[in-house]
């Protein structure tokens, strides 16, 4: 029988809560500048910082919004929120462990003393990332470190993200996600899940999740492998996503035409586009291109307007005419599309792993396609594969 979802909740809470009462070190490297953050946060929210990315989405605050942060920890999102919205702004962490709770809300008046606001724009809440205890369409940004994986429903959790957005507003979430479905013996396993392990989605599911709740635009901003437990490559990822406004600025249809490199993508709506050829769109697609993930993939334009191969905005990027080398490289499309096929015969869909060689590693290295792919390497040592002429395979393309 399965584990109920209340015993894993707990095991997960009981999990957090020793580690901020002892600062244990837990979970993964991230990149903050705790120099920076030293000037303002106590020490005591540094130590418990227990993320797996640095909340980029917070580089697009604005003063004056409203940041929600879900499973805050001791509060050191929210913290960096604070001084980004300003004291006109407001910052509500949640967090479903009292023991978090207690330092978060303990630090919160220390904090807005550093930053010289009159009384804090925090505030911490207790509740449950699938029961999220905010009102409907009142939040411009949603980010959350390292926590979805921790939540037994994760559908539920990104329905309850998108209830709370506000139309217009966004998400930026770190977490970890693993190349293969976890098995059973891993998600049976109570610890495993406090080690953010037993509960990790494949980056499939997780952009199946978000985009099954409404979500647009979903689009990877960083990924970094983690570890290698039995094979399975667990990686964290940040990823980004739009709720499109309800009143589209945009009344009138376009034409959107694919500029380079992809040669061919469908968007998360269905649509086919071709590099080149311009496709006429309705208003709400308008909107959609218009978001910052897909928008320099298009040109709009009022007319139908098409580009030869001699515009610089058609690019293709193709393999170096040299022999290639398989060294265990997987490349997974993570939005802003479902699908994506490049100039060497490669369909990508969106978070399924592709072999790839040498030289296709180094095509979606390049400007225009590195920043949608998480890249792996599956084999657990060096090889040393002997260099191979690719010949045209049965779709004409390399290998
Ligand atoms: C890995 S820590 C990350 C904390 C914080 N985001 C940070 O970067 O330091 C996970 C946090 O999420 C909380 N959490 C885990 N599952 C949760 C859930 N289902 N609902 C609410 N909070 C949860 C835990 O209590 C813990 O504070």
């Amino acid at each position: 029988m399965a584990m109920p979802n209340d015993e894993i909740t707990q095991k997960v809470s009981d999990r957090y809560a020793r580690a901020a009462s002892t600062g244990e070190q837990m979970c993964c490297p991230t990149s903050y500048d705790f120099a920076d953050l030293k000037s303002f946060i106590p020490e005591e929210v540094l130590t418990i910082s227990y993320g797996c990315g640095t909340p980029a989405g917070l580089k697009t605050v604005a003063p004056g919004e409203t940041v929600l942060d879900i499973g805050s920890g001791g509060g050191i999102d929210c913290f960096e929120a604070s001084r980004l919205v300003g004291p006109s702004g407001h910052v509500i962490g949640i967090d479903m462990t009292d023991t978090m709770l207690t330092i978060a809300r303990k630090n919160a008046p220390v904090v807005a003393a550093n930053l010289g606001y009159s009384t804090s724009n925090v505030e911490f809440r207790k509740g449950m990332a699938d029961a999220i205890p905010v009102i409907d369409g009142t939040v411009d940004l949603i980010i959350s470190n390292c926590v979805i994986n921790l939540a037994p429903d994760k559908r539920k959790v990104f329905r309850d993200m998108f209830r709370v957005a506000k139309p217009g507003g966004r998400f930026t979430i770190s977490d970890i996600v693993a190349d293969q479905p976890v098995p059973q013996y891993l998600i049976q396993d109570a610890e495993k899940w406090g080690d953010c392990l037993s509960g990790a989605l494949t980056l499939t599911d997780y952009l199946a999740g978000l985009s099954g709740a409404g979500f647009l635009g979903i689009h990877l901003i960083k990924s970094s492998p983690w570890q290698v437990i039995d094979g399975i490559h667990f990686f964290s990822v940040t990823l980004t996503g739009h709720k499109l406004p309800t009143d589209s600025p945009v009344t009138a249809g376009r034409y959107a035409t694919l500029r380079g490199p992809f040669s061919r993508v469908v968007d998360e709506r269905g649509t086919i586009y071709f590099r080149g050829i311009p496709l006429p769109i309705t208003p709400d697609i308008v909107c959609l291109l218009n978001q910052t993930p897909l928008a320099p993939h298009f040109v709009l334009s009022a007319d139908p307007l098409w580009l030869d191969r001699a515009d610089a905005r058609w690019t293709a990027v193709y393999p170096a005419d040299a022999p290639c080398l398989w060294q265990g490289h997987f490349a997974m499309l993570a939005g802003p599309f479902v699908e994506a096929a490049d100039d060497d015969h490669h369909l990508y869909r969106r978070g399924e792993p592709v072999e790839i060689c040498s030289k296709t590693l180094k095509v979606l290295e390049a400007d225009g396609y590195a920043a949608h792919f998480a890249i792996i390497n599956r084999t657990g040592q060096k090889v040393s594969s002997d260099a191979v002429i690719c010949a045209p395979n049965v779709n004409g393309g390399c290998c």
